[in-house]
């Protein structure tokens, strides 16, 4: 017996199959107000003077995107605040935890530690972009949701992209090896073996997508 045949549902509840595959697309299971102060010189700073140099238009997600970047602005807080893809968390912020992780030009990155105005030309991926255009998650989207992996999701966006970046270099690892490949990534609730489950899950199903 599951946990929810022992729990009434109130009309209209959600399970919590339905809650992951509502957030899984876009990463947004956690709330970014913490981060909009830590933002807040980013937030509401419209355009100010000398902005038209500042301008460059940067390939996310497959889509150019013209943006107004201040020089010392790391490429989270422009996908963040400027650009709304808030799928990608802020943890650390200096390197630590790999909630930020985006992939550039198919390797998975921090992107709370690169400068915005150093990924020009190149090709940066989060996890807003990993859905198909049709609405078809990524096979590792559809395996943590066929997992039910990870608990507070706030460190999955960060996973999920890690591992996605990592398939692309061994698109058939071991647990162990998974493990390592994406060990630059830390989960504050330590839910480790579901997310590892989750993740191998999502290595078999990348496999027959592409076989
Ligand atoms: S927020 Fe970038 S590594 Fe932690
Ligand atoms: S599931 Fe909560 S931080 Fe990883």
């Amino acid at each position: 017996m599951t946990i929810q045949e022992h729990t009434p549902q109130e009309p209209g509840a959600i399970s919590r199959r339905g809650f992951i595959k509502m957030v899984i697309a876009s990463g947004a299971a956690v709330s970014a107000s913490t981060y909009l102060f830590r933002g807040s010189t980013l937030i509401g700073q419209g355009s100010l003077p000398g902005a038209v140099e500042r301008l460059m238009t940067l390939n996310v997600n497959g889509q150019m995107r013209r943006v107004d970047v201040m020089k010392q602005e790391t490429l989270a807080m422009t996908l963040r605040y400027k650009l709304g893809l808030t799928g990608t968390k802020l943890g650390c912020d200096r390197s630590e935890c790999g909630a930020c992780t985006v992939l550039i030009d198919d390797v998975p990155h921090y992107s709370c530690s690169i400068l915005t105005h150093t990924v020009r030309g190149r090709k940066i991926q989060t996890v807003e972009g990993l859905e198909s255009a049709d609405g078809t998650l990524h096979p590792v989207q559809q395996a943590v949701i066929d997992e039910q992996g990870f608990q507070c999701a706030f460190c999955m966006s960060g996973f999920m992209m890690a591992t996605v970046g990592f398939l692309k270099t061994n698109p058939n690892p071991t647990r162990a090896e998974l493990a390592h490949g994406i060990s630059g990534n830390l989960c504050r609730c330590g839910d480790y073996d579901k997310i590892l489950r989750s993740m191998m899950r999502g290595a078999a199903y990348t496999q027959k997508t592409t076989t």
